[in-house]
C-alpha cells in the first residue's frame, strides 16, 4: 500500500462574518501561503485499526485509540471510515503539519480536516468527492464552533473565492481583477464559540436590532460582490470600512483590532477590517499592490504579531 498525501489552504473571510451565522450571505477566500499537509504512510508492524498520529502544531502524539471521540482529529477519521462504510482502517502512521496559525481566524481546523479527510479516501482506496469533503468536516466544525456556518469548510475546500449562504449551493466568484490584502494578526487567540456565542446571546436580547445590523452587512457583502466581479477593486476599500463599523457596534471587535485598522488606513490602506470570529485573531487590509510592504511593516510596528500579503488573482 503505497502512501498518500494531500494539503489545503489556510481562508480569511472578506466580508459577512458572524453575519452569516444568520443567514445573510458571505465572501471569503483561500489562501495558499498557508498550508496544513496530511501524509498517511501504511504501518505493516501495527495493529488493523491503529494509526498513529503525530500533529507538530498541536503537540500531539498519539495513537488513535488513546483520543477522546470528541477530538476533532478522532472525528474526523470516524467521519471518513463511517462515509466509506469502513470499520477499521489498515494500521498506518498520519503525519499532519501546518503553517496556519490556530485560532487566528485563518481556517486552521477546517484545514486539518480536510487534508486529512483527502489522504485518508486516498489512502483507503476511495478518494471522497469535494461536497462529501466539505460535508464531513462541515461535521467536525461543529465541535470546534458549536454553530459554524460552514463558510471555513466550504472555502477550504473548493480552495477558490466564494460567496457563501447557508444552506444555498455554493457560488464561486469570478474576479475579473487581482487584488492585494495585508492579513495582520493580534497575536492574541480567539475562540470563535466564544464570539458566536457572545453574540447569540445579544441577538437573543435585542433581535430587532442584530437583525438590522446582519441585514446591513448582507447588503455590503451583494456590493462587494458585484465590484469583485466587475474589476472594481478599489470600491472593496471603503465596504471593509463599514463591515468593520457594522461588527463594532456587533462587540465583536476589540481594542486591538481598532487599532490595527486604524492603522492600516492611516497608513495608506484602501480599506480594513477585522476578519473571522473577532476579539483577537486577524485584521484585513486592502492595498495597492504598491503599499504593501509599507503597510505591513506599519502593523507589525503597531504591535502585529505577524503579517501575510495575498494578492487575490482570477
Ligand atoms: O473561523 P473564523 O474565526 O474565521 O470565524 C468564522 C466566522 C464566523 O462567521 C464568526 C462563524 C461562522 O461559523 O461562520
Amino acid at each position: 500500500m503505497p502512501s498518500f498525501s494531500a494539503s489545503a489552504p489556510g481562508k480569511i473571510i472578506l466580508f459577512g462574518e458572524h453575519a452569516v451565522v444568520y443567514g445573510q450571505p458571505a465572501i471569503a477566500v483561500p489562501v495558499h501561503q498557508i498550508q496544513v499537509k496530511a501524509i498517511i504512510t501504511p504501518n505493516p508492524r501495527g495493529l488493523p485499526g491503529s494509526i498513529q498520529i503525530t500533529a507538530p502544531m498541536i503537540n500531539l502524539e498519539a495513537d488513535l485509540s488513546e483520543l477522546p471521540a470528541e477530538h476533532p482529529i478522532a472525528a474526523i477519521i470516524d467521519g471518513v471510515l463511517k462515509a466509506l462504510k469502513i470499520p477499521r482502517a489498515p494500521a498506518c502512521k498520519l503525519r499532519i503539519t501546518s503553517t496556519i496559525p490556530v485560532a487566528a481566524g485563518l481556517g486552521s481546523g477546517a484545514a486539518v480536516s480536510i487534508a486529512v479527510t483527502r489522504a485518508l479516501s486516498a489512502f483507503l482506496g476511495q478518494p471522497l468527492p469535494l461536497e462529501k469533503v466539505s460535508s464531513i468536516a462541515f461535521e467536525v466544525e461543529k465541535i470546534h464552533h458549536g454553530t459554524p456556518s460552514g463558510i471555513d469548510n466550504t472555502v477550504i475546500t473548493y480552495s477558490m473565492p466564494i460567496y457563501f449562504k447557508r444552506g444555498k449551493p455554493i457560488e464561486t466568484i469570478k474576479l475579473k481583477a487581482p487584488f492585494t490584502l495585508v492579513i495582520a494578526d493580534t497575536g492574541i487567540s480567539s475562540p470563535t464559540a466564544v464570539a458566536v456565542g457572545d453574540l447569540h446571546q445579544a441577538w437573543q436580547a435585542k433581535p430587532n436590532l442584530y437583525d438590522l445590523l446582519f441585514e446591513s452587512v448582507g447588503d455590503i457583502v451583494d456590493s462587494a460582490k458585484q465590484a469583485i466581479e466587475n474589476g472594481h477593486v478599489e470600491e472593496l476599500g471603503p465596504l471593509m470600512d463599514l463591515n468593520h463599523e457594522l461588527l463594532v457596534k456587533m462587540k465583536v471587535s476589540s481594542p486591538q483590532l481598532d487599532h490595527l485598522v486604524r492603522i492600516a488606513v492611516a497608513c495608506g490602506a484602501l480599506g480594513a477590517k477585522l476578519s473571522g470570529a473577532g476579539r483577537g485573531g486577524n485584521m484585513i487590509a486592502l492595498v495597492k499592490e504598491s503599499k504593501a510592504n509599507s503597510v505591513a511593516q506599519a502593523l507589525l510596528n503597531a504591535g502585529a504579531t505577524r503579517t501575510i500579503t495575498t494578492t487575490v488573482r482570477i
